[in-house]
């Protein structure tokens, strides 16, 4: 059974092909690349594999039995660029596609949504197996900012008192290579995400407590906070898609009480303290 990982030279596809790494033969996984020169590391076959170059993806696909879609992060290319990996899949003879969607993806008001509706809708009517990871937030999307707000005095965003029930990429990762090496996950639907909520508030303190400095939390309009990040240097695009995301954080679209990540894994999600604590130790190193 071979497997392949797009996007595997990514944050989380890198932490896929360790996690396949555990549960298969390293001669059964593959690393689709674009910039196979960075894939070299992961120990495993290579192949080149841009989603924009469309001709070239159903080669790079052969003798794939079960491939991890991982989502593109150049945001408005995206459908497009999935529609030419599900078409190659096909044609390829790929038996099976996992793929890394959204959270609630059919109800979020997250402003990303569409363009995973859209993939979606492809691989429904592809007539290849599927199965979808709907991921809610990465951890690191808030621990990132804690340097920031250690250097600032305060963590600043738009998120109001939002539950957010995030996990670390590592946990995603680990819940993807458990289905993608074992066939029983075939035709399933999960919305993973983590097991305990915090607010921003919650998350301020937790810093607090670990750097042993008061960060308070400050809520500020979504157009200040937007202004704010473009003017620390931020892309536009970026600064205003993080405060949006907020937004959508205040209306609990990050927020989630179905435990389906810690199903899969059979353990509880890493908690927010460890992802504040290895951002912490990161930041000293
Ligand atoms: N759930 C969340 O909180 C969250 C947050 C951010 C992103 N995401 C989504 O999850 C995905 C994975 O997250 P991540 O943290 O691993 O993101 P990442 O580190 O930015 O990795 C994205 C991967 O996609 C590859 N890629 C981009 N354009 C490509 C193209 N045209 N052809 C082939 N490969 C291409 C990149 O290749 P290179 O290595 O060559 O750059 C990289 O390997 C993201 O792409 C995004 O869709 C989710």
């Amino acid at each position: 059974m071979k497997i392949a990982v797009t996007g595997a030279t990514g944050q989380l596809g890198q932490l896929v092909v360790e996690q396949l790494k555990k549960r298969v033969s390293n001669s059964d996984i593959i690393a689709l690349a674009r910039n196979t020169e960075k894939a070299a590391k992961l120990g495993v076959e290579v192949r080149e594999f841009d989603y924009n170059k469309a001709d070239t993806l159903t080669e790079s696909l052969q003798g794939i039995d079960n491939l991890l879609l991982i989502s593109g992060n150049e945001f408005g290319s995206r459908a497009q660029q999935h529609t030419n990996v599900i078409r190659a899949a096909k044609q390829a003879g790929v038996k099976w596609i996992v793929y890394t969607s959204l959270l609630r993806v059919d109800t979020t008001s997250l402003n990303i949504a569409a363009e995973h509706i859209a993939t979606e809708k492809v691989l429904r009517e592809s007539g290849v197996e599927y199965t979808l990871l709907r991921n809610g937030w990465y951890s690191e999307n808030y621990t990132a900012s804690i340097p920031g707000a250690i250097g600032g005095g305060a963590f600043l965003g738009s998120a109001s008192e939002g539950k957010i029930a995030s996990a670390p990429r590592a946990d995603y990762a680990e819940a993807a290579a458990i289905v993608l090496s074992d066939e029983s996950y075939k035709g399933k639907t999960y919305d993973l995400a983590g097991d305990e909520y915090y607010t921003l508030s919650d998350l301020a303190a937790e810093i607090s407590k670990q750097v042993d400095k008061t960060i308070p939390y400050n809520n500020i309009p979504e157009q200040e906070y937007a202004n704010i990040l473009k003017n620390i240097g931020l892309p536009e695009s970026l600064a205003d898609g993080l405060a949006s995301w907020d937004v959508s954080a205040s209306k609990g679209d990050l927020y989630d009480e179905t435990h389906q990540l810690s199903e899969l894994l059979g353990r509880p999600t890493t908690p927010i303290a460890d992802s504040v604590k290895a951002a912490v130790e990161q930041m000293a190193n």
